[in-house]
């Protein structure tokens, strides 16, 4: 039957399984079949099958969408999507690289947004009708992680200065927070009571409508797995991975700096501004350079991850009186 046929192919874990991925139409499962699965071998972690996009996803139509050509990556090569998809960090589904095939369990649908804080008017929006509002295109850009390592990702989705616009904040907003999706039945590190969740990050308003700052809702020409952030996250390249928070749920305004996730686990290491500079080192290792996921090649890292001319001017004279602070 279709459903053997789609559990072989696959190997869809009955914990897995929504209604919406076991009951797929014919049309749908060739769709997915085109797409094509990632199937590994054993990996490090043990036998992972990981999903490059969500078999069934109502936005797969929108993909892929055009590039725009004013984002691309200079003498660097795009990362294989095989290790972008394999290799995550999502404390939700656990505090390890291996979380991809845990994170399908993320329950995608149905994915309200909310706009509160000091906004004209308090929103919930579901995510479908919001994507279709909203000028999606491909950008590719770079992407570091405070831990060392980086990668190179062709991202779909809409600047975030359309959804600040779409949000209408007051003129009294300074800040935005940005909050991830709580699922307790779907998200086994939400036991970790010692953890501060909801993972939460923020940007100043100057930040947020920066032409750079981005929100993904696709990768690799797809909607975007769920170990990347379905169904949208967001992508700052210039600063450090941590700060580019996933499957989001609140976007508040507010007039005070918010202290993120990290910030409030380990403030000493992780702070408000976490932009990407190679003179300023991690208390415990060298941000001087960075290692390319699925190479073992070293890198130099650039101030700003490579961003500097479009960014430095948003920091301008904050040096004196942040110091290191700027870029931890
Ligand atoms: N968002 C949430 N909700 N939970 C997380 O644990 N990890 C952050 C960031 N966003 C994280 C998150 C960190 S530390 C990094 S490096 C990136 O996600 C990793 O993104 P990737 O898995 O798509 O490479």
């Amino acid at each position: 039957t279709m459903l053997t046929r789609v559990k072989q192919l696959w190997e869809l874990p009955e914990s897995a399984a929504t209604d919406e991925s076991v009951f797929l139409k014919r049309r749908q499962l060739c769709q997915a079949i085109a797409a094509g699965p990632i199937l590994l071998g054993s990996t490090a972690g043990g036998a992972a099958t990981a999903w490059a996009a969500a078999a069934g996803d109502p936005t797969a139509d929108l993909y892929p969408v055009k590039r725009n050509e004013r984002y691309t990556i200079a003498r660097r090569k795009l990362t294989e999507e095989k290790y972008a998809i394999t290799y995550n960090n999502f404390y939700e589904f656990g505090s390890h690289k291996r979380i991809a095939k845990a994170a399908q369990k993320l329950k995608i649908r149905p994915w309200t947004v909310t706009f509160d804080g000091l906004v004209e008017k308090q929103m919930a929006v579901d995510f479908d009708t919001l994507i279709r509002h909203m000028p999606l295109e491909e950008r590719l850009y770079r992407f570091r992680c405070v831990e060392a390592w980086s990668m190179a990702i062709p991202w779909s989705g809409f600047p975030m200065k359309a959804l600040v616009d779409f949000a209408k904040p007051l003129s009294g907003s300074k800040y935005v927070v940005m909050e991830t999706a709580q699922q307790k039945e779907n998200m086994p590190g939400l036991k970790q009571f010692w953890y501060p969740w909801p993972y939460t990050d923020g940007l100043t308003i100057e930040e947020a409508t920066h032409e750079l700052a981005f929100i993904a809702t696709g990768m690799y020409g797809k909607p975007i797995p769920r170990q990347n952030g379905a169904p949208l996250r967001l992508a700052v390249p210039w600063k450090y991975g941590f700060k580019n928070i996933k499957s989001l749920v609140r976007f508040t305004f507010t007039d005070k700096q918010p202290v993120g996730y990290w910030e409030k686990i380990q403030g000493k290491e992780y702070g408000f501004w976490a932009n990407v500079n190679p003179k300023v080192d991690h208390p415990r290792w060298t941000q001087s350079s960075e290692r390319l996921l699925g190479s073992e090649k070293r890198v130099p890292t650039l101030l700003y991850n490579g961003y500097a001319e479009e960014v430095a001017g948003l920091y301008a004279g904050m040096e004196k009186t942040l110091g290191k602070r700027l870029f931890m």
